[in-house]
């Protein structure tokens, strides 16, 4: 059986403040992005607006600025904010043993 959650490496890989993307087969990329207070969170890496990879926006605070018009997303929701609207789908995200896991049902639904 395949297992609920895909292993995609340790935490200390990931830069503070920065992100790495992860292929899911038969699924979109996905943005696994750490904040500066060391949380963790996984997003489809497509901006709501045009679809900007937000795996190369800057994070500050739990959000990330999309590096092509500077729309600023919330991690844990997914949800733009201020006066812009549209969501990316988030996707489950665990510590464990300090290696991070990813919820595969919700990395492939969100495709
Ligand atoms: S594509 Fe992200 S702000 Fe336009």
């Amino acid at each position: 059986m395949t297992p609920d959650w895909l292993d995609i490496g340790r935490l200390d890989e990931i830069p503070v403040r920065g992100a790495r993307t992860v292929p899911v087969a038969g699924g979109e990329e996905i943005a696994v992005f750490r904040t500066g207070d060391d949380r963790v969170f996984a997003l489809v890496n497509r901006c709501p607006h045009k679809k900007g990879p937000l795996s190369q926006g800057i994070v500050h605070g739990h959000s990330v600025t999309c590096p092509l018009h500077n729309w600023n997303i919330a991690l844990a929701t997914g949800e733009a904010q201020g006066e812009d609207r549209g969501c990316t789908p988030t996707v489950p995200v665990r510590i464990v043993s300090g290696r991070v896991l990813i919820g595969r049902a919700a990395a492939l639904a969100a495709a």
